[in-house]
């Protein structure tokens, strides 16, 4: 760890780097699919929370995120003079990283999509930050604040998932033995 300094902070020069640029670009675009992705899974999902309504309310709010973080997404891109599109194989490639947490359907399915969710949450605030840290590498000023509110919003989800994922479970068992 010799590039690092006490603060934590890595001593990279790479700023106004073409091919430094060009990755940061692509993990924006990749982060677009990660929120397509998720999307896509929460609004499959959400027919399975009618007996949760706490989770179904918290659920449809982390739909409404995800697309506004897709949203800004798209405009860093478009700032950075590119697009989403061509991201088709990305979306396979990206979320084959976490596709691992994605359950087939079961009769615990509630508990297994709040683990996955909590997975997939944790995914976000990582890659985010990862991308926050190639921003401030690369010399954007732009992105960062952007890219804040986003992993702002995936931490009180992923606390939410933690705080409430006790009483998800309790809730199911119940369920499950009364209704059986
Ligand atoms: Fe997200």
């Amino acid at each position: 760890m010799s590039d690092t300094s006490t603060t934590g902070q890595y001593n990279v020069d790479v700023k106004g780097h073409a091919k430094a640029k060009e990755v940061f670009v692509q993990g924006l675009r990749n982060q677009h699919a990660v929120e397509m992705q998720a999307i896509a899974t929460i609004e499959k999902q959400l027919g399975r929370y009618d007996n949760y309504a706490d989770l179904h309310a918290r659920m449809q709010q982390d739909l409404t995120n995800s697309r506004t973080q897709a949203a800004r997404l798209e405009k860093l891109l478009s700032h950075h003079g590119t697009s989403a599109s061509g991201t088709k194989e990305t979306v396979t490639s990206v979320v084959g990283t976490v596709a691992g947490m994605v359950h087939i359907t079961a009769d615990d399915q509630v508990i297994k999509d709040v683990l996955a969710a909590t997975g997939y949450k944790h995914y976000e605030i990582a890659s985010y930050n990862a991308l926050l840290a190639m921003a401030k590498a690369i010399g954007d000023t732009d992105c960062p604040p952007v890219l804040q509110e986003s992993v702002a919003e995936e931490q009180a989800m992923a606390e939410w998932l933690q705080t409430h994922t006790p009483e998800i479970a309790a809730a199911y068992l119940h369920r499950y033995v009364n209704d059986a």
